[in-house]
């Protein structure tokens, strides 16, 4: 059975598009067939950040409206098997995700896929309730500062109340923490909330500690999920996040001030 996991925020720019793609990439190279769906109605990000921005024809809302069916619409990842993207509208209004028409077109992936991914849009309005209500799973991507934070935590009131689960008394929909862009240089300088802050108020179990890194920003440059880049520290702390979602355990890097060598120490670096 497909699980459905929405990645939300509440706060915006704080990497949910970034991960999205990142952690779909990761699920379907480890053997999962894996659509990553674009909620962000009138932005098209992901599209971006996955490099198939002139392949997009049909949109989530044509599927919605009756207008293409999704085997028009979804778009197959040429670089990893078993990965497709569902794009978001550029035009349409926000208000052109109906309830019963998202029901349709997530019930029609279930069939085939094994996770479905949804990327969802900032704020607490329809757009992003409409990314979280069919969810099973959550991951809260959340910045190590106070207003990320505090919008996570708003966010996880509405997962708790305003999901199809809690409304129709299931369990509730399991949520983890990524933290992303986290910079232990400025945590350590008391710039910045420590993973150990953050843990502490949100309460939900942590899936992931991303660091802040350049290979983010090259990554999307090149329209390549930066999982794919398994030499850099983002890519290699994704590659991490997807395996605890996948049920192992595995230890947390990147959380310390890295100690410079000698050589490095000398020649900087
Ligand atoms: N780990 C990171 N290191 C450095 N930059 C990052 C990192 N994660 C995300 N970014 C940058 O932060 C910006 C916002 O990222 P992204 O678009 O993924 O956020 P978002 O939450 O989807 O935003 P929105 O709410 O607008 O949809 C982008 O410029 C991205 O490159
Ligand atoms: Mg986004």
């Amino acid at each position: 059975m497909a699980k459905i996991i929405v990645v939300t925020s509440g706060k915006g720019g704080v990497g949910k598009t970034t991960s999205s793609a990142a952690i779909g990439t990761g699920l379907a190279l480890a053997g999962h067939k894996t659509v990553i769906v674009d909620f962000d109605i009138g932005l098209r990000n992901l599209d971006l950040i996955m490099g198939c921005e002139r392949r997009v024809v049909y949109d989530f809302v044509n599927v919605i409206n009756g207008e293409a069916n999704l085997k028009q619409t979804l778009i197959k990842d040429k670089r990893v098997d078993n990965l497709f993207i569902l794009p978001a509208s550029q035009t349409r209004d926000k208000d052109a995700l109906t309830k019963d028409g998202v029901e349709r077109v997530l019930t029609e992936l279930a069939k085939e896929f094994d996770f479905i991914l949804c990327d969802s849009p900032a704020g607490i309005e329809s757009g992003a309730m409409m990314a979280l209500y069919f969810a099973d799973e959550a991951v809260v991507v959340t910045n190590p500062e106070v207003s990320s934070v505090r919008d996570s935590d708003r966010i996880l009131g509405m997962l708790s109340s305003k999901s199809r689960r809690a409304e129709q008394g299931l369990d509730g929909i399991k949520e983890h923490l990524l933290l992303t862009r986290y910079n232990p240089e400025r945590v350590q300088k008391g710039e910045m909330l420590s993973v150990e802050d953050v843990k502490e108020i949100l309460a939900i179990e942590l899936i992931g500690v991303i660091p802040e890194s350049q290979a983010v920003l090259n990554a999307s440059n090149s329209g390549q999920p930066v999982i794919m880049d398994k030499d850099s520290d983002a890519g290699q702390a994704y590659l991490d996040t997807v395996q605890r979602l996948l049920g192992e355990t595995v230890p947390f890097r990147f959380l310390t001030v890295e100690k410079k060598g000698f050589i490095k120490r000398i020649f900087g670096g």
